[in-house]
């Protein structure tokens, strides 16, 4: 019998009794490292299907505002695949995914394209359209909505308030 001496004193250990909690308790704390959340953890990015979710989404409203005769118009001179990656990655950031989104702000990313009341509109309509198809809760989906349509103003061209055709 070993004695364990401790600012308390003396207290009998057994060398294999030490070795036995050393052990279980490094189990316990590799448990609970397991269950730390890992970016973007329990947040909207992961209730939006983490990356798989949100390159999905990504692609389907690009391809569909890229088509539409009454947004495509924007997109000539764009490769879809780069704006459809960096996009993701701008939703993944906006719904607390924690990727780095390396693009423009979105004030400079659309300056020159002058993006009508309208076409935002309806951009934002097939984003509804494509949330409910992918099952995201209304809760979700309203909040993503939030968070990206704050932006509006500096994606907009100031002053159109011009109907839809
Ligand atoms: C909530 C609305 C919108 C969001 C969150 C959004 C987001 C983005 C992002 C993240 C980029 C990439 C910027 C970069 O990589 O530097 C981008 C670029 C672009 N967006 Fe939007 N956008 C929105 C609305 C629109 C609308 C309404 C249109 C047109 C109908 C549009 C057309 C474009 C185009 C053409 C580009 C590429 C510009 C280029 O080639 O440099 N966006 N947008």
């Amino acid at each position: 019998m070993n004695m364990f001496r401790n600012a308390y004193g003396s207290v009998p250990v057994q060398p294999r009794l030490a070795w036995l909690f050393v052990w279980v308790l490094s189990g316990l704390l590799g448990l609970a490292g397991c269950a730390l959340p890992t970016p973007g953890g329990d947040s909207l990015y992961h209730r939006l299907g983490d990356r798989p979710g949100v390159a999905q989404l990504s692609a389907r409203l690009i391809d569909r505002t890229a088509t539409d005769p009454r947004t495509r118009r924007s997109f000539e001179k764009t490769k879809l695949g780069p704006l459809k990656d960096s996009l993701a990655d701008y939703l993944c950031k906006e719904a607390d995914g924690g990727c780095p989104y390396e693009g423009e702000t979105m004030a400079n990313s659309h300056a020159e394209l002058g993006i009508q009341a309208h076409e935002f509109d309806l951009m934002v309509a097939f984003l509804r359209e494509e949330l409910d198809a992918a099952g995201v809760a209304p809760a979700d989906k309203n909040e993503l909505l939030r968070r990206l349509t704050a932006d509006r103003r500096d994606i907009v061209q100031a002053g159109t308030t011009r109907k839809a055709p």
